[in-house]
């Protein structure tokens, strides 16, 4: 009886509580402060190989400083005037020295095939020759303008680190690549030879590129870092040459799922990929052409990179066949660098007929539109834009992730392999074409390929969404960047403390102790004599066993 009452009450006791708790939960609820105290600040944003392209992701995120109310001041070469897009910007020239497309050394020797390291001892050869005059360049500009904290580009921007070393103030180093900041002995790049990932090399291979490549490449490299760390002596520069350039913080332009999963130390922060907030939006040409197609093929490869006659006569011919094979049913192709002269005047498909190229080059075909240059974000952001054809610069590979759009990457050199390969196997949305052997009917294959296989398809959405989720870490970046400031602020020279709290033991025991490798030599050393004990007394024990047999005998 009693418990049937209990029961029957219990419904209107748990309402009571209830009504209890709501109350108090609509009462006196005040918001967290989430507030940083700001001052401004000033900083520099340093690139020896500048480029629109290049310097675009360290941009993005110096313009989240902009407007939090820092001073932000871009050293750069080249002639790239980032003003417009990126008002706020200050921007002071190195002189247009460098690397300008047509007549670069670069155009050069992008078509060397092997050793593809080679480009980067080019680029290191170049930094080298001026060291001196940038250095003074980055030292003035941080006096003159009081600068508080550097960004420096990692690419060949010794002069950039080094003047923020020396100068005692935080650096932080901008770059795409992981392994050049946090190097993994289970990962490698073709650039140097190898394969992204030594998990599945034979022994053989992984001492190859272990061992034999990086001493191959150190040798490559001795004369330059010697020339410029005598020029560091000369100008009386503290050398802060490393493996790993000397940076407080390291900010990765890329994302795992691109990128091989790895660990990484605190200081070291993937935060790609960085992409604008707003972009160009199609031109009402552009926009008429992909709305009447369903099925798009986008082809660009960059501003750098050129192609020869022969191989372009031969993309043209495999884009003509791949419409009449209905493959796709439209193509845009921005030339950008590539000038209408630089194809055969007549193609011959594989059936033998002939077209005359030129009226092709000027848009008489009604599938393929021809253009300088194409508002590339929002191309790849149509619907209808189902392939991207490209050269896999780090640019391009982010927007084609963010949009999900599959790529077909023609790499013309040194770090693009390592991007196609990423492409191909980790986060698998793309394949690759051999820069050496270019085919139609290998190109025809590989865009029917990506345009039907269903892991490619799902793999393009997971990627799609991996980069969206990621693409907000840039405002983490420029937190990051902040926390920078204010940590060194408080006194005016970094001291011993600084950054204590993200700068793993391991960079100040050195290789041997943060391995343990003297405690596991010591231990292969017991081992080594008790198993020299253990032989000496079996030894001993069975001859005077034999011994004891003898006599006996006797
Ligand atoms: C380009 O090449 C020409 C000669 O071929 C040279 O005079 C000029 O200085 C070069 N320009 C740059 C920016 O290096
Ligand atoms: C910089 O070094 C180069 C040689 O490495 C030399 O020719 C040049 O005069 C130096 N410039 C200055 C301003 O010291
Ligand atoms: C990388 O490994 C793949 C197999 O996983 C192999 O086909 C390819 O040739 C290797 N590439 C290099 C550069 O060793
Ligand atoms: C290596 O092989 C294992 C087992 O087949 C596989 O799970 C793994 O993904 C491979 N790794 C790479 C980088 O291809
Ligand atoms: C084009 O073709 C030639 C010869 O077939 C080759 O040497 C060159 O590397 C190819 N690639 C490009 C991107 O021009
Ligand atoms: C991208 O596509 C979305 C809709 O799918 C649209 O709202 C947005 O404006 C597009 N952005 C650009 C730059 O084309
Ligand atoms: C991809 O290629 C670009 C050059 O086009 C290079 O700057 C970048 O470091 C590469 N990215 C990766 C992750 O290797």
């Amino acid at each position: 009886m009693i418990n049937k009452n209990l029961i029957f009450l219990l419904p209107i006791l748990i309402l009571l509580l209830n009504q209890v708790h709501i109350n108090a939960v609509a009462q006196d609820y005040v918001p967290r402060n989430i507030d940083i105290e700001r001052s401004p600040k000033n900083i520099l944003v340093g690139s020896f190989l500048g480029g629109r392209s290049h310097l675009k992701p360290m941009l993005d995120v110096a313009t989240i400083l902009i407007e939090r109310g820092h001073n932000v001041i871009l050293l750069t070469t080249g002639k790239y005037e980032p003003s417009s897009e990126y008002p706020g910007l200050k921007q002071i020239t190195l002189g247009s020295k460098t690397l300008t497309p047509k007549n670069s050394s670069n155009r050069l020797n992008i078509h060397k095939d092997k050793d593809d390291y080679r480009i980067l001892i080019h680029l290191m050869r170049l930094a080298t020759e001026t060291y001196n005059v940038t250095y003074e360049k980055f030292k003035n500009a941080a006096k003159e303008n009081d600068i508080d904290l550097f960004i420096c580009d990692v690419l060949a921007s010794q002069a950039c680190i080094d003047v923020g070393n020396n100068l005692n103030k935080p650096v932080v180093g901008f770059i795409a690549s992981m392994q050049m900041m946090e190097p993994k002995s289970y990962k490698s790049d073709p650039m140097f030879g190898c394969n992204i990932s030594l998990e599945n090399e034979s022994f053989f291979e992984r001492f190859r590129c272990t061992l034999i490549q990086p001493l191959q490449i150190a040798y490559a490299y001795k004369p330059f870092v010697r020339q410029l760390n005598d020029i560091r002596d000369q100008m009386n520069i503290k050398s802060v040459s490393e493996i790993v350039p000397k940076v407080s913080l390291a900010l990765i332009d890329t994302f795992f799922g691109f990128e091989l999963p790895q660990s990484t130390a605190p200081n070291v922060q993937e935060i790609g990929p960085v992409l604008s907030e707003e972009y160009p939006p199609l031109t009402p040409e552009l926009s008429d052409f992909i709305n009447g197609h369903k099925r798009v093929l986008y082809v660009a490869f960059g501003t750098r990179f050129f192609a020869t006659i022969e191989n372009n006569t031969k993309i043209l011919q495999s884009l003509i066949e791949a419409i009449n094979n209905k493959i796709v049913d439209g193509v845009i192709w921005a030339l950008s660098e590539t000038s209408k002269d630089e194809f055969n005047p007549t193609l011959t498909f594989t059936d033998g007929t002939q077209v005359q190229t030129l009226p092709i080059l000027n848009n008489i075909h009604p599938h393929i539109h021809i253009t300088k240059f194409a508002p590339q974000f929002a191309v790849l952001n149509h619907t209808n834009t189902k392939l991207f054809f490209s050269h896999g610069g780090a640019g391009s590979t982010h927007e084609s992730l963010y949009t999900g759009t599959p790529m077909l990457v023609l790499p013309f050199g040194g770090d693009q392999m390592g991007n196609a390969s990423k492409l191909i196997k980790s986060a698998g949305i793309a394949l690759s074409i051999n820069k050496n052997a270019l085919d139609v009917k290998d190109i025809l294959n590989k865009i029917d390929f990506l345009l039907k296989d269903e892991h490619i398809k799902k793999n393009s959405k997971r990627m799609k969404y991996l980069a969206r989720i990621n693409s907000n870490r840039k405002y983490r970046a420029a937190d990051l960047i902040e926390y920078m400031l204010y940590s060194s602020g408080l006194n005016e020279y970094l001291d011993d403390d600084f950054l204590k709290e993200w700068i793993p033991a391991e960079s100040r025991m050195g290789f041997i102790k943060a391995n343990n490798l003297d405690v596991y030599g010591v231990l292969f050393i017991i081992i080594l004599a008790l198993i020299g004990i253990a032989f000496k007394l079996i030894k001993y024990t069975s001859n005077s066993l034999f011994d004891r047999k003898k006599s006996k005998q006797a």
